[in-house]
C-alpha cells in the first residue's frame, strides 16, 4: 500500500546527514575511509574519529567509535531538522505518540536527541553542526572515489509498510518503490526530504539492520578510481557488488566493506525529485532492470549481511522470497 506524505509534519526534517559506527580497530577504520574511500578526517580522539565529504561544510558526516564489545554495530543513523525548535516538536511528538527518546550531548552538534522508529532503526536527530572548511576546491587533496557528500542510507526491515507509513507521517515522500508482482504490496520504499530521489530507503529482509550508508562521488571516473585503489590497498575483494547501473535511482554505484564489515556505497548520478506531481517509480519485484540495467547481480554477501544495531533484536521479515544472487546467476550460465 503506498504511504500518504504529511506535508505539515510535527517538526522539519531536511536531509539525511550523518550516522555513526564502531570499529574494533580504530586506526585501521580510519585508514580505510581516508584513504581507501576518500573522505577527509576532520578531528580524532582517543576513541572516535570524525570525517567528512570534500564539500561539506559540517563537522562530520560519518563517526567511527572505538568498540569494545565483540562484534562492530551501526550505532545510529542521522538527520538534519531545520532548526533547534524542531528538536522541540520532535520531542513533544514522541511525547504525544509513546515514544522513547533522549537528549544526548554530542560533540560539535547543537541540539540532538535519539530516538527508535517503529521497526526498531536507531535514529539520531541534530539542529545543527559546528562548521568546516570546505575542501570542494582543494583538487590537489582528492584522492580515491573523492566523495563529496553523504547521500543517504538503506535499512533491512522486517515491516517495510510500518517504516514507510512511519516516515512518511514525518514528512517523507516516496520517489521509487518495488512491489509485489501487479500489486502494491510493498517490498522496499526509497523515500525523500532533500529533492532528489532518497534520504532513507527501506528494504525487506531480517532487521532492524543498516544495510549502507551513501556517499555521492563527483562522476564515473571518481567511482572506478575508488575501485582500483580498493584493489591496490588490498580491498579488492570487500567490494561485494558493481560497479553496475541500478534501474532504481539511476545510480551508478559502488559498494565496499569496510575491515568490520560495514559497507559503503559510493555512486553518481540520482536525479531530482521535488515537484509534487511526480508520481514514484514502481517497479516489480521479479524485474531484474530495478536492481541493474546493467552490471552482475549482488552478491549472496551483498543481500543477507548487514550491521546490526546494538540490544536491537533483529526480526525475521514479514514477507518471505529468495532474491537471486550472483551465485545462482553463475550457476546457471
Ligand atoms: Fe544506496
Amino acid at each position: 500500500m503506498l504511504p500518504i506524505t504529511n506535508f505539515q509534519p510535527p517538526f522539519r526534517i531536511t536531509r539525511a546527514s550523518h550516522v555513526a559506527i564502531t570499529a574494533k580497530d580504530l586506526a585501521a577504520s580510519r585508514d580505510f575511509y581516508r584513504d581507501v574511500i576518500g573522505l577527509v578526517v576532520t578531528e580524532e580522539t582517543d576513541d572516535a574519529v570524525y570525517l567528512r565529504g570534500l564539500e561539506e561544510a559540517a563537522h562530520h558526516s560519518l563517526t567511527l567509535y572505538q568498540e569494545k564489545g565483540e562484534e562492530a554495530k551501526a550505532l545510529y543513523i542521522g538527520l538534519r531538522v531545520q532548526r533547534d525548535e524542531d528538536i522541540v516538536s520532535a520531542e513533544n511528538f514522541f511525547k504525544a505518540n509513546g515514544i522513547d527518546y533522549r537528549r544526548v550531548e554530542k560533540p560539535h552538534q547543537g541540539p540532538t536527541i535519539e530516538f527508535r522508529d517503529p521497526v526498531g532503526t536507531h535514529i539520531e536527530l541534530t539542529s545543527s553542526m559546528t562548521t568546516v572548511e570546505r575542501k570542494m576546491q582543494d583538487f590537489d587533496e582528492f584522492v580515491a572515489g573523492a566523495p563529496q557528500r553523504i547521500d543517504h542510507f538503506q535499512v533491512v526491515s522486517y515491516d517495510v509498510q510500518a517504516a514507510t507509513d512511519f516516515w512518511a507521517g514525518l514528512g517523507m515522500r516516496l520517489a521509487e518503490y518495488t512491489a509485489k508482482d501487479g500489486t502494491d504490496e510493498l517490498w522496499g520504499s526509497w523515500m525523500e526530504v532533500k529533492g532528489n530521489t532518497h534520504d532513507l530507503v527501506f528494504t525487506n529482509g531480517r532487521g532492524p539492520r543498516l544495510h549502507h550508508f551513501a556517499y555521492t562521488v563527483p562522476d564515473g571516473i571518481s567511482l572506478l578510481h575508488a575501485a582500483d585503489v580498493a584493489g591496490a590497498r588490498g580491498f579488492g575483494e570487500e567490494i561485494d557488488r558493481g560497479p553496475g547501473r541500478h534501474g532504481i535511482s539511476n545510480a551508478l554505484f559502488l559498494y565496499l566493506r569496510d575491515p568490520d564489515q560495514h559497507r559503503v556505497e559510493l555512486f553518481t548520478t540520482h536525479y531530482q525529485f521535488i515537484d509534487l506531481e511526480d508520481e514514484p517509480i514502481r517497479w516489480d519485484i521479479s524485474d531484474a532492470r530495478r536492481a541493474q540495467l546493467w552490471g552482475m547481480p549482488a552478491s549472496r554477501r551483498w543481500f543477507f549481511e548487514a550491521s546490526e544495531f546494538p540490544d536491537e533484536p533483529v526480526l525475521e521479515p514479514l514477507l518471505t522470497a529468495a532474491p537471486s544472487t550472483l551465485e545462482d546467476y553463475l550457476q546457471l550460465h
